[in-house]
Formats: C-alpha cells, structure tokens, sequence
C-alpha cells in the first residue's frame, strides 16, 4: 500500500513536471480551455474530474469522446462551457496504464456584481442586450438555477414579479427569497452578466422615554404584519401581532393603519421588534431604547428647613430694617445718615404695608447697596448653606433685597444668622437679642 502511494505521488510529480500543471482562475458562466497537448487526436489517454469540496474521481473525457455534455471536443481544442462553481477542483489524465497525473486546478470566480437592498424595494438592471433568458440561483441552493424570464416564452414571464420592460429587468418589492445569483445568457448559454443581489430587513432604533407615546410603523401599508417583541437582554420571541391582528393583551399597545403604538412607554418595553411578512421573511426589525425620565430634583429636609428659615429671615430682617430707620432716630449713633433718618418715619408708616419701593432709596447707601441679594449672599464664605433659600426671595421680587442688603451686612448679628441659619430655634434668640427691634420681631415669629 505505502509503496503503491509513493508511486503515484512520484508519477504526479514527473507527470506534473514534464507535461506542465496549471492553476486555473475562472469566472462563473465562462469556459475552461485544455492545453493543446490533451486536445485531439495527439492526445488519446482519459481525462478526469475530481471535485474540490469532496467526491469521487469521474471521468470527463475518453479520447476524443466526451463523457460531459458541457465538453466540446474538436481537432485541437477541448473546451468546458458554462462553468460553474461545481467544477472547482482538479483535473487529471492518464495514459496507457499509467497512474493519472494532475493537469489543471481549477478555481471559480463569483465575478458578480454585487448588489445590497433593503427589503420591500424594488430592483432595476440593464439587462445585456442579447440575454435570451434570466437564470435565478438562491444562495446555498443545492438545485440548479431555474429559469425566470425567458424572451421566447412568454408565459414564463407571467404574473410574475420578475418583469423586462424594454431592456429593463426590474423585481417589484424585494424579500430575502430574492437574494442569490441571477446569470443573464445568450442563445448559446454564454454568461452575459451575473449579479448577486443580498436582501436585508430594514434596521430602525428609535430612542425614547417613560411614559411617552411611541408609534411604530409598519415597513409598508400593503401587507399585513406579524410583530413579535424580545425584551432585552432576552432570548424568547413574544408575539404582539399576527397577520395584522393583535395577540397581546397589554392595553398600552393599540394597532394604528400605520404601525403599532404603545403608550405609556415603559422601560420594559426596551428591546426588539421584528416585522415579518405572511411569508415570513423579515421585513423590518426595530431596536427601542427606552429611558427613565429624568428623576425629579429631590430636595433634602434641610432645604425645606432652610427656605422657611429664609421667609423668617427675610421679614424678620425687613422688619428690623424698617424699624431701625425709627430707632435711628431716636438713638442718633450714625450721624452721617441721619439726614436721612430723618425722613425715615414717615416711610416706616408707608412701607409697613408696601414692602417695595422708595425706603430703600432713602436708606444710608454705601458703596453696593444696589447689588441684588444674591450676589451679596454668596460673596459671604459663611453663608453658602442659606443660599438656596433666600435665592428664591432674591428672584421673586417680593422683598426689597437691597433695602436691608446694605445695613446688615455691616452689622454682626444678622451674619451670625445667617451661620445657624439652617436651624431657626436658635436664631431666633439672636434676633431678639440684636440691639434691634425686640418686640416687634418676637411678635411676628410668634405668629408665624
Ligand atoms: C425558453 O423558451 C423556449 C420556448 O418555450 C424554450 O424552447 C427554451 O428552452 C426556453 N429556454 C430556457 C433556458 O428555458
């Protein structure tokens, strides 16, 4: 046995040496022409074929007989039509009673053109000007092409969605039974054009929120759907629609004439839609993201806290400024104001039940007296915790912020306030203790 192998491999060797070996490279639909030296009559052994994916050794040609009806033998020629990739492989001879020997590999191209489409569209091609008829291949088919346009038969062409109009070759609305090879011939079987069309399911995503209405369309209004969803991060296929018709029961789905819609959203509506026709081929699959709504702002008790402390503070503040214009007049400490306190009591009396307005204007100004509350909040390093609250009163307009702005900045009392401001108990004794307005104060808090 192992000296019957090293025979045959040294008689391929020789063989393939002294006669030539080729490796071949074809197109699908061409020919494959044999050297001239196993042409006849100078050739008078066999030839054979053995297939490159698998397959015993048959024989193609015996002398000038030919034992495939592909293979047209003449006087000095040998040629094998109408190549396909069946024929990828390699080719032997033998002679007398000698071991065959390799003469040709044989490789098959696609040499399509190739064409990539979305599902439900149609498909145009200049067909050659001689194609006698249209050959279709699916992908992986073990069969033989069949025939889908035929010039001379008209019947063929029928009620198809295949159609030549002119020389116009055009598929009405493609579906992924119509990916594969189409080989367009002459009369003689000779490849014209080859083209690889690869149909795909339109991809959508679409980007949503809780609690928001979402519509998904359908990939076309002339057919009727059947959806079925998988959550993600799942594997299991749940059904919404069948035929047109809803299965599920969730009452958030609704079909529309356009598509499906689901409201609320809801975050376990995140995953994947699949659109398949009545066929079953995919049409359409939809990937929905859905999101949380951003989360209210969620306020600390400390806020609440610190807001009505803020109130407090403010009238409490508004109070004793007003009430300080009067007590200034009868204390006299600041002399360079008092022309101004003077005028001070009448707009305590006003200003009592008008908060806004001219007292402020009145007030002993220093520099930023005008600078809004907030600015002079902020610029105290002792104050940041307060800010929030009295932000708002700054913002609302309804206490004149500058009207104190200027007088407590430069007294004590009122910044240490402002430090405990966050726990109103114990910055009530400080106002009350302030040189200020006792009574008046304490009598307002009681209130409140
Ligand atoms: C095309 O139609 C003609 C007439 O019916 C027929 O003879 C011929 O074999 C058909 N060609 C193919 C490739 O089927």
């Amino acid at each position: 046995m192992l000296l019957l192998y090293l025979t045959t491999v040294s008689c391929v060797v020789f063989g393939g040496s002294s006669a030539g070996f080729y490796e071949k490279s074809e197109c699908y639909g061409k020919f494959l022409r044999f050297p001239f030296t196993y042409t006849p009559p100078r050739f008078n052994g066999q030839l054979y074929f053995t297939p490159k994916k698998g397959g015993s050794r048959k024989l193609v040609m015996d002398k000038d007989e030919a034992k495939d009806p592909r293979l047209q033998i003449s006087i000095g020629s040998v040629v094998l039509t109408d190549l396909t990739e069946r024929d990828e492989g390699t080719f032997s001879v033998s002679v007398g009673d000698a071991m065959p020997y390799d003469i040709i590999k044989l490789e098959i191209l696609d040499c399509a053109y190739k064409e990539y489409r979305i599902y439900g569209n149609p498909y145009f091609f200049v067909a050659p000007e001689l194609t006698e008829y249209i050959e279709f291949l699916h992908f992986h088919s073990e069969d033989l092409p069949r025939v889908v346009w035929n010039r001379t038969d008209p019947e063929t062409n029928k009620g198809s969605r295949w159609q030549m109009k002119g020389s116009i070759w055009e598929i009405k609305s493609l579906n992924q039974a119509d990916g594969g090879y189409y080989n367009f011939r002459k009369k003689d079987k000779t490849v014209l054009s080859r083209i690889r069309i690869v149909v795909a399911e339109n991809k959508r995503r679409f980007y949503t929120n809780v609690n928001e209405r979402l519509v998904i369309d359908n990939p076309s209004l002339d057919a009727t759907w059947t959806v079925t969803f998988t959550p993600a991060g799942e594997v299991e296929k749940n059904t919404l629609m069948e035929a047109g018709n809803l299965v599920t029961d969730d009452r958030r789905i609704q079909i529309m004439p356009k598509g499906i819609e689901i409201n609320p959203v809801n975050i376990i509506d995140s995953g994947t839609f699949e659109f398949r026709d009545q066929q079953g081929h995919l049409a359409q699959i939809v990937i929905v993201m859905v999101e949380d709504e951003p989360p209210p702002p969620v306020l600390h008790p400390y806020v609440y806290i610190a807001i009505i402390g803020g109130i407090i503070f403010a009238v409490v503040v508004c109070c004793c400024c007003v009430k300080k214009c009067c007590c200034r007049n009868s204390s006299s400490k600041r002399h360079e104001s008092a022309p101004e306190t003077a005028a001070a009591p009448a707009v305590y009396c006003h200003d009592l039940i008008q908060p806004a307005g001219p007292s402020y204007s009145v007030a002993p100004v220093p520099d930023n007296s005008y600078q809004p509350m907030n600015s002079l909040v902020s610029g105290e390093p002792t104050t940041t915790s307060l800010e929030p609250s009295v932000e708002p009163l700054g913002g609302q307009g309804g206490y004149p912020a500058p009207t104190f702005g200027s007088d407590f900045l430069s007294s004590d009392p009122v910044p240490k306030f402002e430090l405990k401001g966050l726990s109103i108990p114990s910055a009530l004794p400080l106002v009350s203790d302030s040189t200020f307005c006792d009574v008046y104060t304490s009598d307002k808090l009681n209130f409140l």
